[in-house]
């Protein structure tokens, strides 16, 4: 299964020179890239770059913080953090490709000293008890069915007192998921908890939900203002680098899976008990 996923992400070749190609023919050297030039790959998940400023806002960090991310993906989410809020980022995810790219994007806009990345299981994650000071995970459990191992790995190397941040999506009211979508081209590696399960599992791994903050209608705006783009001229330096022609179906399918709300977008800050 977790080869399956990150197969799904892991796209053709060199990731990080398909991406540095891609700014060249807009006209960008990597030499002055931002971590906002980057957003548009980088953020690899609904609301790009604000969600990313939402979440980090809940997690109450100062520059002495170390934060985990879980399944780090580009490491748009962790330089994010690390550059606005001065703290250090240790990233984690499962495909090697994304970890890789990761780590070169961020020589790029001059964050290495800040954020790592290093391949890796959420269900199993190679760290100490106790080691970090706030977690955060941006639409990962999507493609992760054992959520309570997921869960209790978080709270096993979270500091007792530590704030931990899942903006994922949930599965809807509205019917089933329409695929493609961009964590899966097809039900196989697809795993939505309902808004339901996700309150019980994270409170059965230990955590205090401290606030649920449903962001679906912003969500819809914001894939129907992305889907409206795509339509007019293919974006140079997008998801599709990675995900292939088939981005364009899946940001449609994440238009129709919003509005019907098959799919919601949650975000749940809780803290260590
Ligand atoms: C939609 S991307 C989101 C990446 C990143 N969080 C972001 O918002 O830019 C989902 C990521 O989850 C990672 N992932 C999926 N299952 C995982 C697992 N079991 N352990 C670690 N990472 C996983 C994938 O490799 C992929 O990078």
């Amino acid at each position: 299964m977790s080869n399956l996923v990150a197969n799904h992400y892991s796209g053709d070749g060199d990731l990080a020179e398909a991406i540095a190609s891609s700014f060249r023919q807009a006209g960008k050297a990597t030499i002055g890239l931002t971590t906002v030039d980057l957003a548009s790959v980088d953020e690899f998940h609904i609301g790009g770059r604000a969600a990313t400023l939402e979440l980090a806002r809940h997690l109450n960090l100062d520059g002495s913080a170390h934060v985990l991310d879980i399944g780090s993906g580009l490491g748009g989410p962790a330089r994010t953090l690390a550059e606005t809020c001065a703290c250090h980022v240790t990233g984690i995810d499962l495909t090697p490709a994304f970890c890789e790219a990761a780590s070169v994007l961020s020589t790029w806009v001059g964050l290495s000293d800040r954020v790592s990345f290093q391949q890796g299981d959420a269900t199993a994650l190679p760290f100490a008890d106790r080691t970090f000071d706030a977690a955060m995970t941006i639409h990962v459990a999507v493609n992760i069915a054992a959520k309570n191992r997921m869960y209790a790995e978080a709270r096993r190397v979270l500091k007792r007192g530590a704030r931990f941040g899942i903006y994922d999506v949930v599965q809807g009211e509205g019917g089933d998921v329409l695929y493609p979508v961009p964590w899966a081209r097809d039900a196989s590696i697809s795993h939505l908890a309902t808004p339901s399960d996700m309150s019980r599992l994270l409170k059965e791994a230990g955590f205090s939900i401290l606030e649920v903050l449903d962001s679906t209608e912003e969500s819809q705006r914001w894939f129907e203002a992305l889907a409206t783009r795509i339509a007019k001229s293919a974006p140079p330096v997008t998801f599709r680098l990675f995900l292939g022609d088939a981005f364009t179906e899946m940001a449609m399918n994440q238009v129709r899976n919003l509005t019907d709300r098959r799919i919601r977008t949650v975000s749940y800050i809780c803290q260590v008990q």
